[in-house]
């Protein structure tokens, strides 16, 4: 089955031959896509929908979500716009209503997640464990995330629990809680911070993790400079997400991290710095400096961190637009990092035709047709319209999801 979408009047391609096709179309073919051009020399398909004038974007894709999780911490966030500051502590509430949650209820409030997130036009995601915190309910986490999303990320290094030695609680983490996780997950994170996991600590989860084959990140210099920018990097981090608080070293080493890097004969990668904007307006945190890191030459991407505590949103629209508005970068450059940006920082910028493993997060012959069709002539809507719900129609593996 063939379908023919045409009548585009903005097709933006992102990835490495980043291209902005006037009057363009596109074909899908099953779930991938088998053809673009100029929609005067588009070839015959099963079936044609007229996009009516409007603009094609690559679906979003969000590379860190926290979507396992049960409860409401909107008391917590009235709090915090009252004046009180955000501290890692708060995940020790939703860790608690997540264990009282049944698998049926965390499984259903997942899927809600999902489907508010396809229907903005997210078509790629990732999500974390981490609301869990013992082996058995970082385990269900872990399979649960499995079930509804494309990459699970482990965080068993989310928060110490209450009581626990932090010393044995790491022994934990990097044990038997990772054995009872690692058919679920591809990817390994540790909370890096202040009030969660030391350098030290976060050394150790990351070697354990390592060492059990999975991906790593790290959540780094979100409530002031650390060491996690640097871990991430030495590491060899596929990226390191919040960035708040860097220092011109940090931004150096993240930009350093891809020197060399050469897409086409797939050498080493870097570390991409993962910008959340709607978690730093909702800590009152300041913006990471995307404009600082992009001219750098870091790799940007931008993700909602949708979470119960510090980001209750899964809208790449608005972080695509406050990236625009308050951290000053262009539309072409933000719309980027919320595509092909996530992608890189989830390995799956590439792919292979040929065995199925297609790359998501741009639109090219043979990736996997995940496609955003906007109410709206051109992506710069996304800025000059905030606020206002563009997303037209989705597709999501060469699947109609909206
Ligand atoms: O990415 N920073 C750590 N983890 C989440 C917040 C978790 C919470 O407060 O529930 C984040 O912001």
């Amino acid at each position: 089955m063939s379908t023919l979408i045409t009548n585009i009047a903005e097709l933006m391609t992102q990835g490495l031959d980043h291209r902005v096709l006037k009057n363009a179309a596109v074909v899908v073919e099953g779930e991938r896509i088998a053809w673009l051009g100029a929609a005067a020399g588009a070839p015959a398909a099963d079936e044609v929908v007229d996009a009516g004038g409007r603009a094609v974007l690559p679906g979003w894709v969000d590379s860190h979500t926290h979507l396992i999780f049960a409860g409401d911490r909107s008391a917590e966030f009235e709090a915090r716009m009252a004046g009180e500051s955000y501290s890692a502590g708060g995940i020790a509430v939703t860790t608690g209503a997540t264990r009282n949650a049944s698998d049926f209820e965390l499984t259903r409030l997942a899927m809600g997640r999902v489907a508010e997130a396809v229907a903005q036009g997210t078509t790629y995601l990732e999500t974390k464990t981490g609301y869990g915190l013992d082996v058995e309910n970082e385990a269900r986490s872990a399979r649960i995330a499995s079930s509804v999303v494309d990459e699970v990320t482990y965080l068993g290094a989310h928060l110490v629990p209450a009581g626990r030695d932090a010393e044995e609680y790491t022994d934990l983490v990097c044990g038997p809680m990772l054995s009872a996780v690692r058919p679920y997950v591809r990817w390994a994170d540790v909370f890096c911070e202040r009030g969660a996991f030391t350098e030290d600590q976060s050394r150790r989860v990351l070697q354990a993790c390592r060492q059990a084959g999975l991906g790593l990140r790290v959540h780094g210099n979100q409530l002031g400079e650390g060491p996690g920018v640097q871990l991430a990097v030495e590491f060899g981090a596929a990226s390191v997400d919040h960035v708040n608080y860097v220092s011109g070293a940090d931004v150096e080493a993240l930009a350093g991290s891809w020197a060399g890097w050469d897409p086409g004969s797939g050498g080493k990668r870097g570390t991409v710095a993962t910008c959340l904007p709607a978690c730093d307006l909702s800590t009152r945190q300041p913006l990471a400096p995307g404009r600082e890191l992009l001219d750098a030459g870091a790799q940007l991407a931008l993700a909602s961190n949708c979470n119960p505590g510090t980001s209750y949103t899964s809208s790449m629209a608005f972080c695509v637009t406050t990236a625009v508005l308050q951290m000053r970068l262009s539309v072409h450059e933000a719309v980027r990092a919320a595509t092909y940006g996530g992608a890189l920082a989830l390995g799956r910028d590439t792919g292979n035709d040929a065995d199925g493993e297609r790359a998501v997060g741009s639109i090219a012959v043979g990736h996997r047709a995940d496609l955003h069709v906007l109410n709206a002539p051109s992506a710069t809507h996304l800025a000059y319209r905030p606020g206002i719900p563009l997303t037209h129609a989705v597709w999501r593996a060469g699947v109609r999801a909206r």
